[in-house]
């Protein structure tokens, strides 16, 4: 009985906790720069799902703006048709319910940092956080045509590679690659730099859902059911034991009263 309640219970459950879910910004296509004039697309990810989720930025002139003031919104995506040099910011997503509430800390998702250029070089790098272990490719783009030039590849200021074909894969990568990645392109250019960071494990489940009404819903849920299955237990066992209780109550008004204690009939006759 109380095993089949639970399995009742998970489905709402999971409905109730479904706003509190934590969000995944993606961006495609996947880079942190960006020239002028490309086309980013913004989305905010619950679970292979999106809903009830705005993106947001920060940039050097404004802010917390969301979506609609620099972006078109389409459900929980935002897509830029031609970036501008001042769409550089950091961008997270935040679910549309906390924008109105002051609480808005456990309902926003990670952020990320996304770079325009207006000159005539990029860094492709990862926009996520890459795992442990993993290869990870940057690459130094020119603007047009997109080629395979020579590139010098920079971590924290320092030059660590170049490349003749203008791509540089770090195999299986550690925490000691993580920092700040640019590159430069004879005759081209340099780029801006961008953070590479590099994830231990997989990122842990978000926490339960902080306990607020949803305690008394369940407590009413648990009520609920426990009332309908005592009468449903109530109703079965009267129609399988009918033929008794009609038995006792014709021994009952057969019966005087005064000579017989009415709750031996009952015991009697309920044991046939
Ligand atoms: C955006 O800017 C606000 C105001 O300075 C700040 O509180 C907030 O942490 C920033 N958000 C991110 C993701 O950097
Ligand atoms: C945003 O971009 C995506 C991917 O290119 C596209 O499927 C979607 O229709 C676009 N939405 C809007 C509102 O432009
Ligand atoms: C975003 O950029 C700032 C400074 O440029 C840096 O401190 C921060 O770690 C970056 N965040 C991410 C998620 O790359």
């Amino acid at each position: 009985m109380t095993g089949n309640l639970l399995l009742w219970l998970l489905p709402v459950t999971s409905l109730l906790s479904c706003p509190t879910r934590q969000a995944r910004l993606t961006v495609s296509p996947s880079s942190s720069q960006f020239f002028k004039g490309d086309f980013v697309s913004l989305s905010c990810e619950v679970d292979g799902r999106s809903g009830g989720w705005t993106v947001k930025r920060n940039n050097t002139r404004r802010w917390m703006t969301q979506c609609e003031e620099w972006g078109k919104p389409e459900g929980s995506t935002c897509n830029i048709s031609y970036v501008l040099p001042l769409d550089s910011g950091v961008y997270w997503c935040e679910s549309s319910s906390a924008s109105s509430s002051s609480s808005s800390s456990s309902s926003s998702s990670s952020s990320i940092n996304i770079s325009v250029s207006g000159g005539s070089v990029i860094l492709q790098s990862p926009v996520l956080p890459v795992m442990e272990g993993h290869d990870v490719t940057l690459h130094c783009q020119t603007k047009s045509p997109p080629s395979k030039l020579p590139a010098d590849f920079y971590k924290d200021g320092s030059l660590i590679r170049t490349e003749p074909t203008g791509h540089m894969t770090i195999h299986r990568v550690t925490k000691s690659d993580e920092g700040a990645y640019k590159c430069s392109i004879q005759a081209g250019g340099e780029s801006a730099s961008s953070w590479l960071l590099v994830s231990g494990s997989p990122p842990p489940p978000p926490p339960p859902p902080p306990p607020t009404i949803f305690p008394l819903i369940l407590h009413l849920l648990v009520f609920c059911l426990y009332l309908i299955s005592t009468l449903l237990m109530v109703s079965t066992y009267r129609q399988k034991h009918s033929d008794n209780c009609l038995l006792v109550s014709m021994a009952m008004t057969s019966l005087d009263p005064a000579k017989e204690e009415p709750g031996d009939v009952v015991m009697t006759e309920l044991r046939t």
